[in-house]
């Protein structure tokens, strides 16, 4: 269903007169693969590149180099009009679900929307199909006449969920979709998410900080660190054996605060996208840095069967 290879994304930042023009490192060399069918997790923290990536998956962002396959085709090498239908093929769904939705326009309204830029629908039919997703997403059908400032965050989120498949796409992107949400909506719009998964028949690029919500839905998982995979593989073989120090630590900031312990913060500060070190762009804050990682660009190898690592030292 999706390809992504080699991707790096960077963005010019604003530079003095007289000095050097730099640029924001925010994707950098990402591959990535997702089956017909199957949840990929994307994890990492803020500012590493989720939504950037996304955002290039989805037609919304050239990338400085690589390329995006979706369903077999070179996704920013297509004509305009296949361009345009292989956008309506994949739909995003954000974290926000209060910027996300425009305050003016009624559910109807909203939802319809992707059937109005198509076209070639008639009243009766959009209508219909409003009807059908409301039911689908858990909304009544009088909804359709509120807006947007008469809902909860959770009911909002099933908005915006019913907006993205009313054209029947393959492939959603979720970028953080429950983040925003409190811990029993949070569950609820999880739960929706994997219902539809299932009897959609839709693939997913599921981004999330929250690794839990990743080892819940996602079949393979990539943890991104400072715009690239640190490691990837099979989302129960990443959790129960991680390879990567950085999957180690991230695993157990999440186990102790199950446990009410003290959570295990890895010491130091995430560097600059704009000045990524050399060697392992991990080592200032790894555990087990060696003093080869200082110099060495680790590439991502496959220790155990797909099951990736970038890392000099893995724990295996
Ligand atoms: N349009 C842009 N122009 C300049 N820099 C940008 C732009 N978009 C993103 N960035 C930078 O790229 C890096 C990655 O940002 P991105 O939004 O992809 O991270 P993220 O992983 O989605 O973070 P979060 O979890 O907070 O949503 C950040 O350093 C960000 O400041
Ligand atoms: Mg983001």
């Amino acid at each position: 269903m999706l390809k992504v290879e080699n991707l790096a994304i960077s963005f010019p930042v604003k530079a003095g007169l007289f000095s050097k023009r730099r640029h924001i490192k925010a994707v950098r060399g990402v591959s990535l693969t997702i089956q017909k069918g199957q949840i990929f997790g994307l994890v990492g923290e803020s500012g590493c590149g989720k939504s950037t990536l996304a955002q290039a998956v989805i037609g919304m962002q050239r990338p400085t180099q690589g390329q995006v396959f979706f369903k077999g085709d070179d996704l920013y090498a297509l004509s305009t009009p296949a361009f345009r239908a292989a956008r309506q093929n994949m739909q995003m769904v954000f974290q926000d679900p209060f910027s996300a939705l425009n305050p003016r326009f009624d559910v109807q309204r909203i939802i319809a929307e992707p059937m109005h830029i198509r076209g070639g629908f008639s009243g009766e039919q959009m209508e219909g199909r409003v009807l059908e997703l409301l039911n689908l997403v858990g909304l009544s059908p009088e909804d359709r006449h509120r807006y947007p400032s008469d809902f909860s965050g959770g009911q909002r989120q099933r908005i915006g969920i019913a907006r993205a498949i009313s054209l029947h796409p393959e492939l959603l992107i979720l970028d953080e979709p429950v983040s925003a949400l409190d811990v029993s909506v949070h569950a609820q719009i999880m739960n929706l998410l994997m219902d539809l998964h299932e009897e959609l028949g839709l693939t997913y690029l599921f981004i999330s900080h929250n690794l839990a919500d990743v080892k819940d839905i996602s079949h393979s998982v990539g943890v991104m660190y400072l715009g690239s995979f640190m490691e990837y593989g099979p989302t129960a073989q990443v959790f129960a054996q991680p390879l990567h120090p950085y999957t180690h630590s991230l695993l157990a900031a999440v186990l102790t605060l199950d446990q009410q312990k003290e959570p295990v913060i890895t010491r130091g500060d995430i560097p600059s996208p704009i000045e990524v070190p050399p060697g392992c762009s991990f080592a200032s804050r790894c555990p087990l840095a060696q003093p080869k990682c200082q110099v060495e660009t680790p590439v991502l190898l496959e220790y155990r069967p797909g099951q990736l690592a970038a890392c000099h030292y893995p724990v295996i």
